[in-house]
């Protein structure tokens, strides 16, 4: 069956980099006390880690103020904290199709319990919004845009820069959902008007699970999602004013972080933009000899055009899940099928039944690999002309 190929990078990169684990390691046995929360020097330690992670992160998205950023478990965690933290009853929101359920979820159950309206724009084929429909969407009391980066289902790339201008000059506050990007594209949260940007630590920044965070404007006062300890202003039974701490409730993922300012440095060092370019090659041929197998329908935009490291696809007649099954028994290949957690998405591209397969990239993926999957598939449902 040969080696395994690990081709599910949206979901979580695998393998890290050997600095992450070693950081880890080194970050369990040197400092591992709690930050914040002592004046001795492992304490201290372990705080030193979470400055430097965090001024490394602030420096990849242009934020001019580290103490900006929370650590979070997880982009869902951020999320949460962004749309809880904003939204009163009466606000209305303008968010997308193919938004994840760490978005459509929230929104959901806020539109359930406080009466907050919530439109969702349609997407075209390409996964992309029409900008003309964005801008007659907002309302005089619409309190907030949230989009994705790039769709976890098509790997489209939608004009975040763009659309800030847009939610600027309506007052809004915007959401961006970089679950999907954050590493792999360029993301500047001041000249595109970010206000709010989730992002994960564990998929294109190269860390372990359990990391992640949230870029919060200095403009916004958000409410925070948790009350808790903070080491800081004990006495105060409210939560402290002071950032990041405001928004830290209790012991921090140091040991976490420590392996997350790792994947970040490696990160760094090839550089985003080579990595989107190595990233992009790799879907580009995947898409142009995966669409040689009769009945594929390749999702998203087309050959040539920009999107992330995805590429989804459904082959007629043929359930997605014993696409993904067959790959991973026959062939050891690590795919993900069926709902991608964006029920909306597969509705505008009509696969709510069918569901997809998808084939993620990252930034350890070979042109090896994606051989090895196009082998496979071609072997397993043919190729033009060789049926
Ligand atoms: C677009 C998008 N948003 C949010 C999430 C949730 O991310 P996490 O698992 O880090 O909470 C994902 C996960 O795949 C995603 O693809």
């Amino acid at each position: 069956m040969g080696e395994l190929v690990y081709l599910d990078h949206a979901a979580t990169s695998w393998p890290k980099p050997p600095e992450v684990a070693a950081a880890m390691m080194e970050a369990l046995l040197h400092s591992g006390a709690n930050a914040g929360r002592g004046n001795h020097s492992l304490a201290v330690g372990a705080g030193r880690v979470l400055v430097r992670a965090r001024a490394l992160l602030a420096d990849l998205f242009s934020v001019s103020n580290a103490q900006d950023i929370a650590f979070t478990h997880n982009t869902t965690m951020g999320l949460n904290m962004a749309i809880k933290g904003t939204l009163q009853p009466g606000d209305h929101v303008i968010s997308t199709m193919t938004e994840h359920n760490s978005v459509r979820r929230p929104l959901e159950y806020l539109r359930r319990t406080i009466g907050v309206e919530v439109d969702y724009l349609q997407v075209d084929v390409n996964g992309q919004i029409d900008l003309l429909e964005l801008q007659r969407t907002f309302r005089p009391n619409t309190r907030m845009v949230i989009c994705n980066h790039s769709s976890n289902l098509l790997g489209s790339v939608l004009p975040v820069g763009t659309i800030g201008d847009m939610v600027k000059s309506h007052g809004a506050v915007f959401l961006v959902d970089a679950a999907q990007s954050a590493g792999s594209l360029h993301i500047d949260v001041g000249n595109m008007n970010i206000d709010l940007l989730a992002f994960p630590g564990h998929k294109g920044l190269l860390g372990p699970q359990g990391t992640g965070g949230l870029y919060i404007s200095p403009h916004l006062d958000l409410e925070p999602l948790m009350h808790g300890g903070t080491g800081s202003q004990s006495e105060n039974s409210d939560q402290p004013t002071v950032r990041p701490d405001r928004y830290e409730a209790g012991t921090q993922n140091a040991v976490g972080i420590a392996g997350l300012m790792a994947g970040v440095k490696a990160v760094r060092s090839l550089g985003t933009q080579q990595i989107h370019l190595q990233e992009w090659k790799l879907t580009q041929r995947l898409m142009e000899e995966l669409s040689a197998i009769p009945g594929i329908r390749i999702l998203g935009p087309g050959l040539g055009s920009q999107r992330s490291g995805i590429v989804a696809f459904v082959i007629e007649g043929q359930d997605s899940a014993t696409v993904a099954h067959r790959l991973d028994r026959e062939y050891n290949i690590a795919v993900r099928a069926g709902m991608h957690c964006t029920p909306l998405a597969h509705k505008a591209m009509d696969t709510l039944l069918s569901g997809a397969v998808r084939v993620s990239v990252g930034v350890s993926s070979t042109e090896e690999d994606v051989k090895r999957l196009l082998d496979a598939m071609i072997e397993m449902y043919g190729a033009a002309g060789t049926r």
